[in-house]
């Protein structure tokens, strides 16, 4: 009955479908036998979801009206308040900002996809990257096409960035740009300052004349990548680039307050130019109105709880800290071991993933599945998620790896 309308929709979504693998073989055999590097969300070491006790505390305490009642559809004043000062931290932006809130990261990504390019458009990201932005783009009648992400010194690639970012501006009218930065899904890279700089100067040059561009800078998982302020830096970069380049900030209360399921999260623009930001507002609230309407008011409140009380500020921020070490110290782990095993990598600085590159993915992940091991297998390699497997399985896992690739 149902209508494809451009799309390719698979049987069964892929991380799903070898997440159950994972869970029938637990079944069958006991969680001993079993490595889960599937699942997109952090657990502790005993393979529990980590959700910060603090944050629960005020969820808890919410009265019945923060809950019941409908939050405006850009969200409440409180809110875009505090989802500002979570996204940018220390930094205070020198430009015109707005927040749209959104359900999560994801909206975000919709939002900017179908406010800033046009059906049948195709909109750009790296050839490793999160599958969904080809689907939302394919959702919304629009396509996608990738850059390289890493040329072969295992640098950005800045040459195939440009290359697509011209080739795309000579036949269409505008571009979005998705960057997953820093701790980028799947890989666990961060771009540098200098990668930025780069970035910055290509789309200057690129952006001529009416062209435009929009530059959907997907933090997802800036919170757990390391220090915050460092993390930050590239913010002042986008706070005056001209008019017809639009920085827009996904963030996302999944990760950062382990809020996954209350779907919350805001557009964040900023420009030097208030009609711009105004616009931003007005015509991703509309589309918030015609797909969602309004968002999750409990996960506004409790942002707005945490935000307006600087104690309780540091306790979810010092229990935070205590879970993204914990990350940290995987994800060396894990290097090390990749390191001693051979096994090689695609460049990883922090984050809940890491990606190895190989050829015929899909077989390397039956071989390991024999094994108990279960990670996704994508277009150039597999995805490792860290997240989901405590600092045992990560010292494990690399040689396992090397003897599935056989
Ligand atoms: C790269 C990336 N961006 C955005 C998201 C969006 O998540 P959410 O909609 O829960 O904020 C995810 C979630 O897995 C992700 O991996």
């Amino acid at each position: 009955m149902a209508q494809k309308n451009g799309r390719s929709i698979p049987l069964e979504d892929k991380i799903f479908g070898i997440s159950r693998l994972a869970n029938e073989m637990i079944a069958e055999k006991g969680k001993e036998s079993v490595i889960n590097a599937t699942i997109g969300a952090l657990l502790d070491d005993q393979g529990e979801l980590v959700v910060l006790s603090s944050v629960v505390d005020v969820l808890k305490n919410l009265a019945p009206a923060d809950y019941a009642a409908y939050a405006p559809i850009g969200g409440t004043a409180e809110f875009k308040d505090s989802i500002k000062k979570a996204a940018f931290g220390k930094y205070e932006p020198k430009c015109f900002t707005e927040a749209v809130a959104t359900p999560g990261g994801t909206g975000a990504i919709r939002n900017t996809i179908s406010n800033y390019s046009q059906v049948g458009d195709q909109i750009l990201t790296s050839d490793w990257y999160w599958a969904n932005y080809s689907s939302i783009a394919g959702e919304l009648g629009r396509g996608s096409v990738t850059f390289e992400l890493f040329d072969d010194q295992g640098h950005f690639n800045i040459g195939s960035l440009q290359k697509q970012v011209r080739s795309l501006l000579d036949k269409q009218e505008s571009l979005v740009l998705i960057i997953n930065t820093p701790a980028h899904n799947p890989t666990g890279y961060s771009l540098t300052l200098e990668d930025w700089d780069d970035v910055l100067s290509v789309l200057q040059a690129e952006a001529k004349g009416d062209k435009k561009i929009a530059l959907l800078v997907d933090v997802a998982y800036i919170d757990f990548a390391g220090d915050s302020n460092e993390y930050r830096a590239f913010l002042p970069k986008l706070e005056n680039l001209p008019a017809n380049i639009l920085p827009i900030i996904s963030y996302s209360t999944s990760k950062t307050f382990t809020l996954y399921g209350m779907r919350c999260g805001a557009m964040i623009c900023m420009t030097p130019v208030k009609s711009i930001a105004e616009e931003f507002l007005r015509v991703c609230q509309f589309s918030s109105r015609a797909s969602w309407s309004n968002c999750n008011r409990a996960a506004m409140v409790v942002l707005a709880k945490i935000y307006e009380d600087p104690a309780l500020l540091s306790k979810v921020d010092e229990e935070r800290d205590f879970y993204r070490e914990l990350l940290v110290k995987r994800g060396k782990a894990f290097e090390e071991e990749a390191a001693k095993a051979g096994l090689k990598m695609v460049p990883f600085d922090a984050g809940f993933f890491a990606s190895i590159p190989c050829k015929d993915p899909d077989a390397v992940c039956k071989n390991l599945q024999k094994e108990g091991i279960f990670a996704v297998p994508l277009a150039k390699g597999l995805r490792v998620s860290i997240a989901s497997i405590n600092e045992n399985q990560c010292r494990l896992l690399p040689a396992k790896i090397v003897e599935a690739l056989g």
